[in-house]
């Protein structure tokens, strides 16, 4: 089957990692656990902290325009600007308002998209519909998280996975074979438990008792995240290259969420994908949600492993319950 024509590519990418490194041994001295245990069973052995006075628009901000130099698109000229996050600034309004205020992308539509670690692909996808359909030129995707204004830090099975960072990218219609080849998204609502902040949304308000039980924040069920994980990452990665018309063997680099070192083998190994085609910085920067494939596909970049043509795959999940996946040919 032939690829079929894509309708928008990504011109330019960027990134923000806040420069506060939170390192394994830190961590021992907050909760009971071990740069051993955390590095064998999560491959993280560091993450970035933001600064309590920044906050997601703030870092989505930085990485977009390092993108947007790059694109050499002023930002005036954005028509819609679409953010992921699951850690928006504010409730009301939407991270992807106050991000349009900082840049001064006053021509743009702006609102944010609330996948968790699957947003970047959600939000890609909604940026290729706005061009598709005509209604837009040029678009910011970009996913920015503060994961760490949301975690409990008294909770070890989940403070030690996430972290801090943004990254952006600039898209316009494909005027070549580069481009965006095909994109799955899915969700299943009845798995919304295995990870959620219970409190603080208009059903259960903070109040007292939230603060106290600190259901507020982040509550996972790891084990069975982890083994939904495997399997709708698989099926993601299946859906996206039936799509694009290619097998495993036309990619040049797999970009999987980074979530854990094991999951991220885990479609690797569902797509016969050798590890060397993999790319990996949870070492660095631990989960940061929707933000981990923009990241990584702008260091990815930055280190040469992209060249002109190679065809790219990305793969994610989270909350929700969420998983997507995208076929980008360079
Ligand atoms: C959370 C996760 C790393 C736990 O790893 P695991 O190998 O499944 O470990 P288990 O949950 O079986 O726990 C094993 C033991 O380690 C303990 N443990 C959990 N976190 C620990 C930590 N940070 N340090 C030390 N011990 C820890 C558990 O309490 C448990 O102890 P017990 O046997 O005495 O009850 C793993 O389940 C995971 O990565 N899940 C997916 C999470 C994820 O990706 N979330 C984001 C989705 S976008």
């Amino acid at each position: 089957m032939k690829s079929p024509k894509p309708l928008v590519e990504i011109v330019a990418t960027g990134r923000y990692l806040p420069d506060r490194v939170l390192t394994n041994f830190e961590l021992q001295k907050l909760v009971d656990t071990s740069d051993a245990w955390i590095r064998e069973r999560t491959g993280i052995r560091e993450r970035r902290i933001a600064p309590p006075d920044m906050g997601a628009a703030e870092m989505g901000a930085r990485a977009a325009r390092i993108a947007m130099d790059r694109a050499w698109v002023h930002p005036g000229e954005i028509d819609v600007i679409v953010v992921a996050t699951a850690t928006p600034d504010r409730l009301l309004p939407s991270t992807a308002c106050d991000l349009q205020a900082l840049l001064g992308a006053g021509n743009a539509a702006a609102y944010d998209v609330s996948a968790a670690c699957s947003g970047f692909i959600y939000a890609l996808q909604a940026a290729e519909g706005h061009i598709a359909a005509g209604r837009a030129e040029i678009a910011l995707v970009v996913a920015t998280e503060k994961m760490s204004g949301i975690v409990d830090w008294t909770d070890r099975q989940t403070c030690v996975l996430f972290g801090d960072g943004a990254g952006a990218v600039v898209v316009r219609k494909a005027t070549e074979s580069s481009g965006l080849l095909s994109s799955y998204i899915r969700s299943d609502g009845n798995l919304a438990e295995l990870l959620w902040r219970p409190a603080g949304g208009v059903r259960v308000p903070m109040d007292a008792a939230v603060l106290d039980d600190r259901s507020h924040l982040v509550r996972m069920a790891g084990r069975e995240v982890f083994k939904s994980a495997v399997r709708s990452m698989a099926e993601a990665a299946d859906q996206a290259l039936m799509k694009a018309g290619l097998t495993s063997e036309d990619i040049a680099l797999l970009i999987p969420h980074q979530a854990n070192m094991r999951i991220i083998e885990a479609p690797a190994k569902h797509t016969s994908i050798p590890l060397d085609k993999v790319f990996v910085n949870i070492d660095r920067y631990g989960n940061t949600s929707s933000a981990t494939i923009p990241i990584a596909l702008d260091e990815a970049l930055e280190q040469g492993r992209i060249r002109r043509g190679d065809r790219l795959h990305a793969v994610a999940f989270g909350a929700g319950y969420t998983w997507a996946s995208a076929v980008l040919r360079w």
